[in-house]
């Protein structure tokens, strides 16, 4: 089963969209593995978007993420990762559709609300720098013989 790395960011955790965005993925038929709340150092942050610290936005990028506790999460399902990007929306809200996490609660590229992995290396590579083995459960929910 495919798994993707999930974050609520800054603004998303004090807007109170924690429980929606759980909610919408969890409704999907998605399963959540993993999920924290935490600080991210400026370290751990400029590991994250390592591939962007040539772009213009990164210092400020970096500075946005490590303002404020963040939600991490490992959700699995088929074909997750690019089902997950699609539900958050295009990165910037106003090209975001009605309906999508973006389309519906944000406004600016900067204050975009979610993460998500972009492909099947960036998953791996962020669940293993977010988060530990054993910080992630494998699982089977009976419902998913009816999700899939
Ligand atoms: S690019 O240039 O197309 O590769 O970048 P993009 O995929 O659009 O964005 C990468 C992440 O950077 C965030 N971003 C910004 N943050 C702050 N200010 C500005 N101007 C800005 N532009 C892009 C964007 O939200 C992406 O964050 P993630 O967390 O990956 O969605």
């Amino acid at each position: 089963m495919e798994k993707t790395f999930i974050m609520v960011k800054p603004d998303g955790v004090q807007r109170g969209l924690i429980g929606e965005i759980i909610s919408r993925f969890e409704q999907k038929g998605f399963r959540l593995e993993g999920g924290k709340l935490m600080n991210v150092s400026r370290e751990l942050a400029e590991k994250h978007y390592a591939e962007h610290k040539d772009k213009p936005f990164f210092g400020e990028l970096v500075d946005f993420i490590t303002s404020g506790p963040v939600f991490a999460m490992v959700w699995a399902g088929e074909d997750v990762i690019a089902t997950a990007r699609r539900m958050m929306g295009q990165t910037k809200p106003s090209e975001a559709a009605p309906g999508t996490v973006r389309g519906d609660y944000g406004l600016t590229v900067g204050k975009n609300i979610v993460h998500g992995s972009d492909s099947p290396e960036s998953a791996k590579r962020e669940i293993a720098l977010w988060f530990e083995e054993k910080e992630i459960s494998s699982y089977e929910k009976a419902i998913e013989s009816w999700v899939y």
